[in-house]
């Protein structure tokens, strides 16, 4: 049942059916900036629905580009390297990816661009992006490392950056400004973050060498317009995933599904738990895997998330904590403080609702520890705005006893606005 921002959840017996979910938002945002500064027409098939990429578009249309978006593809008529100057801030809406990414871009343009957000994203960490573009030589005004930002782009130097948090929308807006530059430009990155920016480049012809942890990119390439299908979103199957994982009797499988190495790690986390996935088929588009997946349920165990792996699902981990009070030995989840800088605060969000619907969790400064074998009751949900709350705790009610109401369950239109529907298709009361 369903009401302006409020979404009502009852509690399920099993997830089953077959699924495709829309086009990976972290792919879409990439392509659709790296079409603009191609030569020639981009065709993006299974573009992402969610707002958050459509906020990139505007920001692309506004800076020049001619956009059609009709049935889920998006055709892109690339300017090449020089873009023009927007005639008003470009809004960036919820969207830290934007914001970031799109900073390496407009560093090496010659003119001057500002970089608006909304409330959330008005509250989000810039000096990670304004430190290595500003030593590359752009000047980047913003109120004491937050947004707006004014970014004066310039002729670029290179740098040898090493990342001091992991994060790929800083290692993308170095590798994009990169381009911008005149040598080499490097990034180091001690942990290992999703590459689509690396793969992406590469599809629409840059060149560019990885040896280890170094990422090294130079400056000048042109890039040409490509004609590509968009993966589906793990992390939006994410929420899917786990739901099923929760019951013995689920049957699901997800067809199209962006399967990237760097992005995968869910499904290594749900098999260490007791949950496998099988890979029915597994190919390869512009360098991206895509997979045709079927998840096979088994006893959920229970976790300890940390180090690396903490970063490779940063953006699941709101739906593994959700599940984690169904496990049998719970989860414990650490190094990641990182979560208390997204939409919002992740860490407290997620413990203020599990404990609403009657969950003991430890909140600490950089994770969470969840005990397992606790039984759960429907609750009113606040979802702070942010989609993966919304989302996630959606998941947590279907084990629950009693109905969850998902108050702002709008904002799972950033990443998935097709979420609640598909939910309510796929789950049997
Ligand atoms: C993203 C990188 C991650 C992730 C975000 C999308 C990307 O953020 O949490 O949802 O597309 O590069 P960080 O770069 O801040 O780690």
């Amino acid at each position: 049942m369903q009401s302006e921002d409020r979404v009502t959840i009852q509690p399920a017996t099993n997830i089953g059916g077959t699924l495709r979910v829309p086009g990976d938002k972290s792919i879409s945002h990439r392509y659709a900036m790296l079409a603009a500064i191609a030569h020639g027409k981009t065709r993006l098939a299974n573009f992402s629905t969610g707002a958050d990429c459509a906020s990139t578009l505007a920001c692309v249309r506004a800076l020049g580009c001619e956009i059609t978006h009709r049935d889920g593809t998006v055709e892109i008529d690339g300017l090449g390297p020089r873009l023009q100057p927007a005639a008003a801030a470009l809004d960036c809406g919820n969207s830290g990816s934007t914001m970031r990414m799109l900073s390496g871009i407009l560093a090496g343009q010659p003119f001057a661009s500002e970089l608006m957000g909304d409330e959330s994203l008005s509250r989000r960490p810039m000096k990670r992006v304004i430190a290595p573009l500003t030593a590359m030589g752009a000047k980047i005004e913003s109120r004491e490392g937050l947004p707006p930002l004014r970014i004066t782009g310039d002729k670029l130097s290179p740098l040898e950056y090493e990342l001091p948090v992991p994060s790929a929308q800083v290692k993308s807006a170095i590798l994009l400004a990169g381009l911008y530059a005149q040598g080499e430009t490097v990034v180091v990155e001690p942990v290992r973050s999703r590459d689509h920016t690396e793969i992406g480049l590469r599809a629409f012809g840059a060149e560019l060498t990885r040896s280890g942890s170094r990422i090294s990119i130079r400056g000048g390439q042109s890039l040409t317009g490509i004609d590509a299908e968009i993966p589906g979103d793990l992390s939006s199957a994410a929420f899917f995933l786990c739901a099923a994982a929760l019951f013995p009797r689920s049957n699901l499988v997800i067809d199209g599904l962006g399967m990237n190495p760097t992005r995968a790690v869910l499904l290594d986390v749900l098999a260490s738990m007791g949950a496998r996935t099988k890979v029915l088929k597994l190919e390869e588009h512009h360098g991206e895997l895509v997979g045709l997946v079927q998840l096979q349920p088994g006893e959920l165990k229970g976790t300890r998330v940390s180090g690396a792996v903490t970063a490779a699902v940063i953006d699941e981990i709101p739906v593994l904590a959700a599940i984690a009070p169904y496990t049998r030995d719970g989860m414990v989840i650490e190094d990641a403080a990182e979560l208390r800088v997204k939409e919002s605060d992740r860490l407290a969000a997620v413990a203020q609702n599990l404990r609403a619907m009657g969950a003991k969790v430890e909140e600490r400064p950089d994770g969470l520890s969840i005990p397992g074998q606790q039984k759960l009751h429907g609750a009113e949900i606040d979802a702070h705005g942010d989609h993966r709350i919304a989302m996630a705790f959606a998941v947590a009610a279907l084990r629950a006893a009693g109905e969850t109401c998902i108050h702002g369950a709008s904002s799972a239109r950033i990443s998935f606005p097709e979420f609640f529907h598909l939910l309510q298709q796929l789950s049997s009361e």
